[in-house]
């Protein structure tokens, strides 16, 4: 079992869209996928599941701050064919109250997740836009590898990228976790506009092969899709939106699968 955060302190940079959609092409490549929304926002939860994230009995507020529970107890399946623990606002101060030195702030999620070692080939976690917090330490603390999100069009993509990826190695060495980056994955991506080249070249620049080659398109029909609920390929699997997301998640495998033969 891979655990995958997809993470960038940055708010609408395709984390959720990212996450959903990735799980949804590696189930149909038979893969056994948990996501684990770690948003209070409750992004990938409302798509995965397709219900309001109110509606579910536990969430990862639950998981995190109730030791006797057991994270069977919070996986929902959902229609994308993906395992869910789903949240909702709730979480958010039911985590936030976790006392500053107890154990559950940093390996809560670590700890839980070893029950299901057996179960899923890939977790994928889905972290809020934060830099820190306990919810995105309990990402990195229990995390193999992490995805760096970055939007292709903003000139201000790679603004803190440097901060993001110290803070995360910060908390790496302070967890003990053996987190790495995994690889920078260039969402909204319009290289037909000056601006779009440009901005592309810079991330090249600056993570060199770290870049997936495969990137996200800016596509109408990955915006439709995230409005009714649904994975893209769900939508329209002949949409570029479902391409690149389904090339994406080749190239995560084989990421991990070289990765996984050099150690
Ligand atoms: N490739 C794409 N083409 C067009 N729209 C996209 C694409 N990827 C994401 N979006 C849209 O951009 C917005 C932000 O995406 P998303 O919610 O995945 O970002 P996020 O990083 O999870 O945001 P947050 O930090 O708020 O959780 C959404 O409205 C989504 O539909
Ligand atoms: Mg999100």
């Amino acid at each position: 079992m891979k655990i995958i955060s997809f993470a960038n302190y940055k708010g609408g940079v395709g984390k959720t869209t990212s996450v959903v959609n990735t799980a949804r092409v590696l189930a149909e490549k038979n893969k056994k996928v948990l996501v684990i929304d770690l948003d209070p926002q409750g992004n990938s939860t409302l798509t995965l599941s397709r219900s309001n994230p109110f509606e579910h009995e536990k969430t990862v507020g639950d998981l995190l701050s109730d030791k006797d529970l057991s994270i069977r107890d919070c996986l929902v399946e959902t229609p994308c064919g993906v395992d869910l623990i789903p949240t909702n606002l709730h979480s958010y101060p039911l985590v936030s109250s976790l006392p500053a030195n107890s154990a559950k702030r940093i390996y809560g999620l670590k700890n839980k997740l070893n029950d299901l070692q057996e179960d899923y080939d890939y977790v994928l976690v889905d972290c809020p836009p934060q830099i820190e917090g306990a919810l995105i330490t309990n990402a990195i603390a229990a995390s193999d590898y992490y995805v760096l999100p970055i939007e292709g069009e903003s000139v201000y993509a790679l603004q803190g990228v440097d901060h993001l990826i110290q803070a995360i190695d910060l908390i790496r060495e302070d967890s003990g976790s053996g987190i790495r980056l995994l690889g920078a994955l260039v969402t909204m991506v319009d290289t037909r506009t000056k601006a779009g080249q440009m901005v592309m070249e810079a991330i090249n620049r600056y993570f060199k092969d770290m870049v997936f080659k495969a990137v996200i398109r800016r596509n109408t029909t990955i915006n439709k899709a995230n409005l009714s609920n649904k994975c893209v390929c769900d939508l329209d699997p002949k949409s570029s939106g479902c391409a690149d997301y389904r090339a994406f998640a080749q190239e995560l495998v084989s990421r991990i699968d070289t990765e996984i033969k050099n150690k």
